[in-house]
């Protein structure tokens, strides 16, 4: 069964529409962990869109589990990251105009780059992830960064509309995981999973972790942050 970090950003994003100082996400990072979430995880994005950089030094200092601090490999962040010392740094690509990470890293396209910022994170005792496209030519592409683990991107298995699109999907994520356990990664998933098809997903032997953000929060408002963790747990397999 796979373990479960909670993304907390949107409790941040709640924050920033009013420019307030509440809700904080560090109350949520301890309520998620309390309901017995295994990791938090939070996206420290350029635009500072929700989390800044005092809720990640606060973070560090509060999460008593796992801090997986989700990045891009822009220096000025990975120079943060470096102080900072999260437990995980997962490395995910990024655009500006995106409403959310859209797609995952081109490890491919991007290696030195991204081979460059895995060995600086590295050195300081943070372990890598990265996130990407579950294809056979990333993952084997990640490998060879010395990344410690991959997220597999579950955003098309997320959005296929069709029972034949989602069992390719499902078959593709099933895949991806076998080769990166057979080469030795961690191998987590995320992105998109919610109530209705998160234990598809859970089901899949070999995943390590799955990273659910939206789908909690968004929940979190009718039943409470602690119900909503403990009902994915559930669905999870870990309650
Ligand atoms: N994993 C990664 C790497 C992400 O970028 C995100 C979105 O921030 C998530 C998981 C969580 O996605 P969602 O909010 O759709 O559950």
């Amino acid at each position: 069964m796979p373990k479960l970090g909670v993304n907390i950003d949107h409790v941040a994003t709640v924050r920033q529409a009013r420019r307030d100082i509440y809700p904080n996400p560090v109350d949520a990072a301890i309520a998620c962990e309390k309901a017995g979430a295994h990791s938090i995880v939070a996206h420290l994005r350029e635009d500072r869109r929700h989390i800044n950089d005092k809720d990640v030094s606060a973070l560090k200092k509060t999460v008593r589990t796992r801090f997986n601090l989700e990045m891009s490999i822009h220096p000025a962040i990975v120079e943060i990251a470096c102080r900072i010392k999260p437990d995980q740094a997962t490395l995910v690509p990024e655009k500006r105009q995106e409403i959310t990470t859209e797609g995952g890293l081109d490890v491919v396209k991007n290696f030195t780059e991204i081979k460059k910022t895995v060995a600086a994170l590295s050195a300081r005792g943070i372990c890598v992830s990265l996130f990407i496209a579950p294809e056979e030519k990333q993952i084997l592409r990640s490998k060879e960064t010395g990344a410690h683990s991959i997220e597999l991107h579950t955003g098309c298995y997320a959005n296929a509309k069709t029972k034949t699109q989602i069992r390719r999907e499902l078959e593709r994520i099933r895949n991806a995981v076998t080769l990166g356990n057979a080469l030795k990664l961690i191998v987590n998933a995320g992105h998109g999973l919610n109530y209705t098809n998160t234990r598809a997903i859970a089901s899949i032997k070999g995943i390590e972790e799955l990273n659910i953000g939206h789908a909690i929060i968004a929940r979190a408002l009718f039943v409470g942050l602690p119900k909503a963790t403990q009902q994915m747990l559930t669905i999870t397999g870990n309650k």
